[in-house]
This record gives structure tokens, C-alpha cells and sequence, in this order.
């Protein structure tokens, strides 16, 4: 990290109150009460996090709040809770019982709704099922299935005897799905025969065997049958998931554990090659995220909640699972692709279901936007009421469409700033209190620390660009990296000394709010200055002709760094030398000669990692002309990488 401070460039401001409506029905109602939660979160933190800790069922109470030696911090020390208790028992004795805690769409178009009785029986009986087969407290399983129910039920059935999951997303290959078992040391992989994506079957029994090979520590299987594809069932070693249903009780206890038990690991990559196992403690987690579920997206007893993600991601296990259940809230989960059969699955899905609230990425955004506003305008959308983005910053343009074709400027938009490792949304408008700017995520959430810093940890002056940290603890924070403490210290505790550090770059503006300008590696150094890739790109999104566009520096004799843009068209408009000359003006129009890129390169499609994050990596190795030396086993689609190097001959 280098020690000057970023410029950033980008001015957006529109500013979009809450409607009346929205704010007399909201959870958080106004400014006002946003700020008296954060006051006295200021105050007296540990009544702030224990006060709301109380709603819980626990099995024992806590003792201590916090106990916090930095970078290690437990939170609710010698508390006893289990998490699918918390999620599914404690409704049982409510109206709740009978009321759908999961609605399910397949992707060829079967549907299956389990109520939270439904879903409470199942996990119980899947508890039995991994407790027959060896599987006790304490011990790792590692989950790779596609977006079907029996994956929540896994984890739920894990969290109930208190096993650690480990999903591991779909879409990974069988060399990282060997990796993460084994850095993991898990006991069990639970998978499928198939899973459908795009019309077709997506493979995955075949990928475990294919692991399993070099998995000392796993050498059991169990099998969900999705798909009836032809698979290898290996006597001994894989079992259907059907059969060991039939036989088990719904009768299983929900161990109480330990406020600290892990509640699961997750790979996420970092700046070196090797993915790192992000560890979620199980009180502490639990709390954020069914607080930040409830306050963000205003969650109320009557509504019907989406969010997009695929749970093999941390998004999904917050916000499809557990913080969603933990309030009793109905939520939706579909299978496959948002485009198959047709561009409007995804509004036909809001449709048929009269989905209330709406949770998705930016880039799901962008590629509808290239789709064409005909395909959400075919459909009656008048049941939402919120939506949300995560993953990325949202460009203002994408952010106006959002606002516009989707939610009919009613809607107020929550961009959502977290991380794998905060396990909790953290930076967040409160739907109902705080108007919003689109590409901003606004203000922290209540008790979250949330600042911009220089190098040194001061902070820097409203209005200039620094090191977005955590000055303090917060229950849902990482409680490590799996087996690797020393990389847990550097990585997130290195850099700037006495606080968290999320690798992200940030501003605040003149009214405190938190603009995100990407990772601090994707921050570049032209000509003395430092630039956001996010905010060069947000300017060419900006042009109606561009679809999509990815930012990277390049080495330059002159400047030191030199600007080259990925920019993918909107459907229909032919690429051209004339066309590069209009892009790099509006860049210097919207920004400033100082961010005009220096080189256009027109790319059907732009690498992305299967969580929709474009590889910015890999493009600078293009951008430079150098063979990718790094890690692509993220890559979602390896022929886009060969395309560009072709349009560069
Ligand atoms: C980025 C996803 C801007 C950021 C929950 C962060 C965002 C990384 C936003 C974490 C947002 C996430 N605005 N940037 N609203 N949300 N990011 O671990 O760079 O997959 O550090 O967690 O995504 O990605 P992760």
C-alpha cells in the first residue's frame, strides 16, 4: 500500500428521499431514530449488541458481552444458542408454523414450497442422517450442490448437531472443490447428481469423484438425486440422499454450542492464489445477520422476500438463509439461470410470487439492462416495494434504471457495502431513514465503526479518498482464517495498525456519506494520481452505447500508468475507431483529461469470477500484453480470455 491519499473523481448529485409511504410502514422510520440507534451504539456498544442479543432463544445465557484482544474478539463468552434452533424451532410455537419459510423454483419450472414446520422436520431428520453416519460437533462438511432445498436443509442440519459447513459454490471446479475439503480437513461432502443451469445439467457428483481421490480426511458421500443424470454410485463410500431419509427421525436435538462455535467456513480468494476459509462464529453471526436483515431491508411478517444470490456465496447464506429464517420471514430461492428459458425469468419469478423485497448484484443488473427494458416491462412488478444490490459498486446509471424500469421510482434502492469477512451488511442505507445517492452505500449501519483512514489510521477530511476500515469489533465480524491465524493477522490486521482493514478504497462526501471505490488493487496511479477503475468505468456506462466496461492500468513510459478500457457494447451498436474516440472524450468530459483512457478495446465479454466480479487481474495481463501468470480457477467462462487476446492480434 502506498501512502497517498486516492483521488477520486467521481460527483454524482441526485438525491432520492424515501416516499411517505414508505417511511410510515418502515422498520426505521426516520433520521432521526437512525441516529439515536447509532448514538447510543456509540455509548455503550455492548448494551447497544446485547439488548437486541436478548430476542434470541438462548440455552444459556451469556456472561460477558465482549471480550475483545485485538485482532480476536467473542462475543456472548459463555452463552449457549444453536442457530437452527434460533431459525426454525422457536417459529414452531407461533403462527409461523404453517407459514412458507422457503418457496422454491427449479429451473425447468417445478416449484416447492416448505413451510417452517416442513422445513424443521426435514433438517431434524438430515441431522439424524449425518449423526448415523459418523458426523459429530466440532467436525467440517463440505456442501457443493446446486440451489435446490436439500442445500439450506444441509445447513441447517449441520448447525442443529453442530458440525462446521463448508458450501462450496456449484460452479467450481474439482481441483478447488480437492482444495477446500482439504484445507477444511472435512469429514463428508454432500453433492448431487446434477444440477440444471441454462437448460442443461451441471455436473457434480462426477467432480467430487474426481476429488475424492485426494481427499484423505473425506471418504463419504451423500447423494441428492436432482437431475436422474447417470452417475457412479460407489457401494460403501456414496449414499442417496433418499435412502438414509427414509429411516431417519424427525426427532433431533439442537445442541446448545457455544456462542463462538464456528459455524462455518467459506473460501473466498484474496490477494495471493490460495482461497482462505473465512471462519463465522455462531451467536455473534447469527445476530448480525438477522438484525441487518430485519433493519435494511424492512422486513415485516407479510412479506416476500428474493434475493439472487446463489447460497454457495456469502450473500446467500446471510440473506437467502439465515438472517431471512431467523426473522420468520418468507424467502425465495430459485435454481438457475435469471435468463432461461427467456430474458424475463426473473420478473416472471416476481410475478408469480409477488415478491415484496428484491436483492441482487449490480452486474445481474447491467446484463438486464443489455436485455433490453421490454423483457421486466412484460410484467406486473406493482408487489415490490424495496430493492437491494451487493457485490460491487453500482454506477449511478445502472443504479437510475434500477430505480426507474424495475422499481417505477417507488422503490427505495438499499446498495448494500459488505464482505465475506463482516458477515453482515455493514454500510447501508436504512430504507425507511436515509435518502440515497445513487452509487453510494451511504452511512454504517448502527454500531458499525466504519471509517476512511490514511495510511497511518487518521482520518482523512470529508471529501478526500482513503483506506476504508473497522475501528471496532462488531458481533458478526470473521473469527478467522481457517487454520491459518498468521494470515488472518496480516491480511486484515497488518495494514493499518489497530483496526480491520477491508482492502477497499472509499471517500466520504460532505454529508458523511460512503462512497466505495473498489479494492485498493484496483486503484490506479496515472500520472501522480490515484483513480478508481469504478469510477472510469461508471463514466463509460454512462454512454448509452456501453454495456459494460472494466478499468486497469497498464504500464506507461510516460505516466507511469496508463488507462486501458474493456468496454463491451450494448446489443446491436458495431464497434469502431470513430466510436473509441467518442468513449474517450465522454470519459474526459465525465471525469477529466486525467482519467481519459488511453487505449479502447471493444470485448464481447469480459472475464468475470462465477460471483460476477470482473477479473481485473486478468485484464491487466492482457492490458500488458503478459501471459496470466495468476490464478483462474475463479474464471466463469475461460474462452472469454482467449477471445481478447485474439483482438489484440
Ligand atoms: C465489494 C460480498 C461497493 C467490495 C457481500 C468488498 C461492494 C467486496 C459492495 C466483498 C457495494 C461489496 N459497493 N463495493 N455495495 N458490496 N462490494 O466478499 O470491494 O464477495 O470488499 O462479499 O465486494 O466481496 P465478497
Amino acid at each position: 500500500m502506498e501512502s497517498e491519499s486516492i483521488t477520486s473523481v467521481l460527483k454524482e448529485k441526485r438525491i432520492f428521499k424515501p416516499n411517505k409511504g414508505f417511511v410510515r410502514e418502515a422498520v426505521i422510520k426516520s433520521r432521526a431514530e437512525y441516529q439515536r440507534l447509532c448514538k447510543q451504539a456509540e455509548k455503550d456498544p455492548e448494551g447497544f449488541w446485547g439488548n437486541l442479543a436478548r430476542e434470541l432463544v438462548w440455552a444459556k445465557p451469556w456472561k460477558k458481552i465482549l471480550e475483545w484482544k485485538l485482532p480476536y474478539a467473542k462475543w456472548f463468552v459463555g452463552g449457549k444458542i444453536n442457530v437452527s434452533y434460533n431459525c426454525l424451532d422457536r417459529h414452531l410455537a407461533t403462527f409461523r408454523k404453517n407459514k412458507a419459510a422457503l418457496i422454491w423454483e427449479g429451473e425447468p419450472g417445478d416449484s416447492r414450497t416448505l413451510t417452517f414446520q416442513d422445513l424443521h422436520r426435514e433438517v431434524c431428520k438430515f441431522g439424524n442422517v449425518l449423526k448415523n453416519l459418523g458426523v459429530a460437533k466440532g467436525d467440517r462438511v463440505a456442501i457443493y450442490l446446486p440451489m435446490i432445498p436439500e442445500l439450506p436443509i444441509a445447513m441447517l442440519a449441520c448447525a442443529r448437531i453442530g458440525a462446521i459447513h463448508s458450501v462450496i459454490f456449484g460452479g467450481f471446479s474439482a481441483l478447488a472443490v480437492r482444495d477446500r475439503v482439504n484445507d477444511a480437513g472435512a469429514v463428508l461432502v454432500i453433492t448431487a447428481d446434477g444440477g440444471f443451469r441454462k437448460g442443461a445439467v451441471v455436473t457434480l457428483k462426477e467432480k467430487v469423484d474426481e476429488a475424492l481421490k485426494e481427499t484423505p480426511s473425506a471418504q463419504k458421500t451423500i447423494v441428492v438425486k436432482r437431475t436422474k443424470s447417470d452417475i457412479v454410485m460407489q457401494k460403501g463410500r456414496d449414499f442417496w440422499w433418499h435412502d438414509l431419509m427414509v429411516g431417519a427421525s424427525d426427532k433431533c436435538n439442537a445442541e446448545p454450542l457455544d456462542s463462538e462455535h464456528p459455524l462455518f467456513t467459506l473460501y473466498t480468494s484474496g490477494t495471493t492464489g490460495k482461497p482462505k476459509g473465512v471462519v463465522h462464529s455462531t451467536a455473534g453471526y447469527l445476530l448480525g445477520a438477522m438484525i441487518t436483515a430485519r433493519w435494511v431491508f424492512d422486513l415485516s411478517e407479510i412479506d416476500t422476500y428474493w434475493c439472487t444470490a446463489d447460497i454457495g456465496w456469502v450473500t446467500g447464506h446471510s440473506y437467502v438463509l439465515y438472517g431471512i429464517l431467523a426473522n420468520g420471514v418468507t424467502s425465495v430461492m430459485y435454481e438457475g439461470a435469471p435468463t432461461y428459458p427467456a430474458p424475463d425469468r426473473i420478473w416472471e419469478i416476481v410475478e408469480k410470487y409477488k415478491v415484496n423485497v428484491f436483492y441482487t448484484a449490480p452486474t445481474a443488473i447491467r446484463a438486464l439492462i443489455k436485455l433490453g427494458k421490454e423483457w421486466p416491462l412484460r410484467h406486473d412488478l406493482s408487489s415490490l416495494r424495496l430493492l437491494g444490490t451487493v457485490g460491487e459498486p453500482i454506477n449511478p446509471e445502472a443504479w437510475i434504471w434500477y430505480h426507474e424500469v424495475i422499481g417505477k421510482k417507488r422503490c427505495p434502492i438499499v446498495d448494500t457495502w459488505w464482505q465475506t469477512e463482516t458477515g453482515a451488511i455493514m454500510i447501508t442505507p436504512l430504507p425507511g431513514a436515509i435518502p440515497t445517492k445513487p452509487g453510494s452505500a451511504t452511512l454504517p449501519f448502527p454500531g458499525i465503526s466504519a471509517d476512511v483512514v490514511d495510511r497511518n489510521g487518521k482520518s482523512v477530511p470529508l471529501g478526500s479518498g482513503g483506506y476504508l476500515v473497522m475501528k471496532k469489533p462488531w458481533p458478526s465480524m470473521l473469527r478467522g482464517v481457517w487454520g491459518d491465524s498468521e494470515r488472518y493477522q496480516k491480511q486484515y490486521w497488518s495494514d493499518i495498525p489497530g483496526m480491520y482493514f477491508t482492502g477497499d478504497g472509499a471517500r466520504r462526501d460532505k454529508d458523511g456519506y460512503f462512497w466505495v471505490m473498489g479494492r485498493v488493487d484496483d486503484v490506479i496511479n496515472v500520472a501522480g494520481h490515484r483513480l478508481g477503475t469504478m469510477e472510469i468505468e461508471s463514466a463509460l456506462v454512462s454512454h448509452p452505447l456501453v454495456a459494460e466496461a472494466a478499468v486497469v492500468g497498464c504500464p506507461d513510459e510516460i505516466k507511469g500508468t496508463g488507462i486501458v478500457a474493456f468496454v463491451t457494447l450494448a446489443l446491436g451498436n458495431p464497434p469502431g475507431d470513430k466510436l473509441k474516440d467518442v468513449l474517450k472524450a465522454h470519459v474526459a468530459k465525465e471525469i477529466g483529461q486525467i482519467a481519459r483512457p488511453d487505449e479502447i478495446r471493444f470485448a464481447e465479454n469480459l472475464p468475470k469470477t462465477r460471483s460476477g466480479k470482473i477479473m481485473r487481474r486478468l485484464l491487466r495481463d492482457i492490458a500488458a500484453g503478459q501471459e496470466t501468470v495468476g490464478d483462474t480457477t475463479t474464471l466463469e467462462d475461460y474462452t472469454v480470455l482467449a477471445k481478447l487476446r485474439q483482438e489484440e492480434d
